[in-house]
């Protein structure tokens, strides 16, 4: 009893902003953000929100693959930027690909950027329920509208961007299997627009991140939920073709594989070019490796995300 991945695809904020110009108006320099994360750029939607780069990248993958949308089921999406509370930033992508009248199922979760993982876990659940054929998994975030872009620890980091997973319930295919886990985080350690109870306590309507702290985090529950998902799927790290890191930090990545003796070119990243995109990292990093030839169909792979809860997992899957 498995799941198969039919398509996959995504999309990129428009205007690319380099480390070199955000140099101009903030105290940092290319060479601090390189060595520190690995970013040399991201890319910033000025037009489009959340939910219209969901779009785009759901698009992408149905083009690619050319997969009819109207034969999608349900529609989840990872995000902590949607458009609004509600509706959902699922129930938007759904009425602008037109899938208005297919009576789908669709829905936001946020964890973060572990929320693709989480995404992937509940849709290989409902598909192995059997109610749903084909369901599409979207990562997508506009960071931008809210970071602090006076705050350099932070809006160096991220970019905007969305990327779209088709996945279909295939009794031949082997499983997706997932490891999900939140630690509960009171202490603010990342945390983003809140919503005062009374109005005189006003929120901050930015991001704020102990980077530190969720570096910390990151580097110790990487290494032992990838061991965690690769015992529950019976097979060894080692003998997985491929690794997709969230693409937080180079420093990150490097740092889980050589702690766990895998071979570092085993690593997918895209960070340099695209930034941190949060939940949308994973299916972008999928997305942009298939169509550059660095990953292929059939091949197994693990993809890890953490951050924001504090929330981690992973899931292994054919690609
Ligand atoms: O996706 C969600 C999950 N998020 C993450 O996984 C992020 C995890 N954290 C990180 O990736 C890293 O902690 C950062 C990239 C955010 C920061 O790197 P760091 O090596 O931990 O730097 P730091 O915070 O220890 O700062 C070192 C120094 C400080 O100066 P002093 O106190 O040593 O004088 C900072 O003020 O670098 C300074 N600094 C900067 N300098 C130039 C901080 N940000 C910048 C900057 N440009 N942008």
């Amino acid at each position: 009893m498995g799941i198969k991945v039919s398509a996959v695809g995504h999309a990129l904020g428009e205007r690319v902003l380099t480390n070199h110009e955000l140099a101009q108006y903030i105290d940092t320099s290319h060479e601090w953000i390189l060595e520190r994360t690995g970013i040399t750029q991201r890319t910033i939607s000025d037009h489009l929100n959340t939910s219209d780069l969901g779009t785009q990248a759901l698009k992408n993958a149905c083009e690619r693959y050319e997969i009819d949308p109207l034969s999608i089921e349900a529609i989840i999406v990872a995000t902590m930027t949607p458009d609004h509370f509600t509706p959902s930033t699922a129930s938007l992508i759904q009425a602008k690909m037109g899938l208005n009248p297919s009576k789908i199922m669709a829905f936001d979760v946020n964890v973060a950027c572990s929320g693709f993982v989480v995404g992937l876990d509940l849709g290989s659940a409902l598909l192995e329920s059997k109610r749903f054929k084909r369901i599409a998994i979207i990562g997508a975030e506009v960071f931008s509208k809210i970071l602090d872009w006076n705050d350099r620890t932070t809006c160096i980091l991220f970019g905007d961007g969305a990327g779209a997973m088709i996945i279909d319930y295939d009794a031949t295919a082997s499983a997706c299997v997932c490891v999900n886990h939140s630690e509960g985080d009171l202490e603010g350690t990342l945390r983003a627009c809140g919503v005062p109870l009374l109005q005189e306590e006003a929120h901050p309507l930015t991001l704020s991140m102990q980077g530190k702290e969720v570096y910390r985090f990151a580097v110790d529950v990487i290494p032992s939920v990838m061991q965690e998902c690769a015992t529950k799927a019976n097979l060894t790290l080692k003998s997985l073709d491929h690794i997709v890191l969230h693409q937080a930090n180079q420093r990150i990545m490097d740092y889980a594989m050589k702690r766990l003796q895998l071979d570092p070119s085993k690593s997918i990243s895209n960070i340099a070019k695209v930034g941190n995109t949060s939940a949308a990292s994973i299916p972008i990093a999928v997305s942009m490796a298939l169509h550059e030839g660095s990953l292929h169909h059939g091949e197994r792979i693990m993809v890890v995300g953490f951050g924001g809860g504090l929330s981690y997992g992973a899931a292994t899957f054919t690609l």
